[in-house]
């Protein structure tokens, strides 16, 4: 049986399927695979590197990528209970169902995929699913499950009810994969002693458990994988009104005095991400410490928030460049990622991977087969009037000029 095999060789140590082989497979940029590989101790990050120097401070800032010294911080300011997650109603009634209907039966509930941008909450909230079903929690990572020996050493050893959160589950090996699709279902994993014709599998009973698979890239995972999940919560980002009560909270935990509107102004600069809200908090914080006696106001935050570059809308220094050049030396566009990125000094896959999607969400960028083009919101932001065909032309393109948008 195939699943034997591929058990087996992978027992065996078969290289052909690492992470970084499926990675490379799926056409992922290896720069943010280094990034978050260091969250698991890997090797340091490049993204000093990657911005020349220049301007790595802002991205760090509002980067939606866990940086190296914030472990701990984040683990004082995670919400422990379903309660005090804030916003994400859907998710959190959702998931709410599915966990007290659970325990009501005394059964594990169903293993949930927890999918979102970085900085949402989904660690945390995998987190919360064993604290509120009162179960033990194994921490792994996708990335760590090179070979499915490791996962079955893992599987193995799980305590009845368990909840195993694997996060970055898209950077799984399939070899480990593979085993986890029968783990899931039957509660079995197949043992492979032995190799080539002789090699006989095994079965080995596991103890009922629940996973919790988390992923900034649910399109990356395999289909089968994807639907043994009973539950998908899809988390969004968060509205500003929600990231001042993310912000309540922390500078209550953090022991700092945060009027309301200073915290909307941290919020509106947060790109919706509380990992965001919590960073800009802290500099906010030192800056107050600093300049201020530690009384924060709102034309503070603001000043301290500018003093970093992080400007009204959470757009930092490259952001900025990004639209600058498309506005003021491509009339708007359209015009090529490559030379956008040439423009500006950066790698492509920088503009593209780190710039752009925030850029498109916010409706200030479009990407469109022609090339990038900027929007009216973008020529507003920057205080710029745009050309009078500037939109006519990128809409409707050259040939079919109806008339002026
Ligand atoms: N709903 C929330 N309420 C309060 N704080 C939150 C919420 N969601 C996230 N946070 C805060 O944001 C930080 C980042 O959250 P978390 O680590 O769960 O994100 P993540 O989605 O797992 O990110 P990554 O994709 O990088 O792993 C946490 O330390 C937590 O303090
Ligand atoms: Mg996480």
């Amino acid at each position: 049986m195939s699943e034997w095999d591929d058990a087996g060789r992978s027992l065996a140590g078969e290289p052909g399927g690492s992470a970084r082989g499926r990675d490379a497979e799926h056409g992922r940029p290896d720069a943010l695979g280094r990034e978050r590989a260091a969250e698991y101790g890997g090797p340091e990050r490049e993204r000093d590197a990657e911005y020349g120097g220049a301007g790595g401070l802002e991205r760090e800032l509002v980067s939606a990528e866990l940086g190296g010294d914030e472990l701990q911080i984040e683990a004082a300011l995670r919400p422990k209970r379903l309660a005090e997650f804030i916003g994400q109603g859907r998710v959190r009634e959702q998931l709410s169902l599915v966990l007290e209907s659970a325990l009501r039966r005394q059964r594990p509930p169903d293993h949930v995929l927890m999918s979102g941008s970085p900085g949402l909450g989904k660690t945390t909230l995998a987190m919360i699913v064993a604290a509120e079903l009162g179960a033990p929690l194994r921490i792994t990572s996708g990335p760590a499950l090179e070979r499915a020996g490791d996962l079955a050493a893992i599987l193995s050893t799980l305590a009845e009810g368990e909840v195993l959160f694997v996060d970055e589950i898209h950077r799984m090996a399939r070899p480990a994969e593979e085993m986890l699709y029968l783990a899931m279902e039957d509660f079995r994993v197949d043992i492979v002693v032995g190799k080539g014709p002789g090699a006989t599998a095994i079965p080995l009973e596991i103890a009922p458990f629940t996973l919790v698979g988390a992923t900034t890239r649910a399109g990356l995972l395999p289909a089968p994988l994807r639907d043994r999940f009973g539950f998908t919560a899809h988390m969004d980002f968060y509205e500003v009104a929600e990231l001042e009560r993310v912000l309540a909270r922390s500078s209550r935990l953090l022991g700092v005095d945060l009027p309301g509107d200073a915290a909307h102004e941290i919020a509106r600069r947060s790109r919706g991400t509380p990992r965001i809200a919590n960073r800009l908090l802290r500099r906010v914080r030192d800056f107050a410490e600093v300049r201020a006696d530690g009384v924060i106001t709102r034309d503070l935050a603001a000043a301290a928030l500018n003093l970093y570059e992080v400007d009204a809308e959470g757009l930092d220094r490259l952001d900025r460049a990004v639209l600058g050049v498309l506005l003021r030396k491509f009339g708007g566009g359209p015009v090529g990622l490559s030379t956008l990125a040439v423009a500006v000094g950066e790698e492509p896959e920088t503009v593209e991977v780190v710039a752009e999607p925030f850029l498109v969400r916010q409706g200030l960028l479009a990407r469109t087969p022609r090339g990038r083009v900027a929007t009216a919101a973008a020529w507003a932001h920057l205080g710029l009037t745009p050309p009078p065909d500037a939109f006519g032309a990128v809409l409707f393109g050259p040939d079919d000029l109806g008339g002026p948008l």
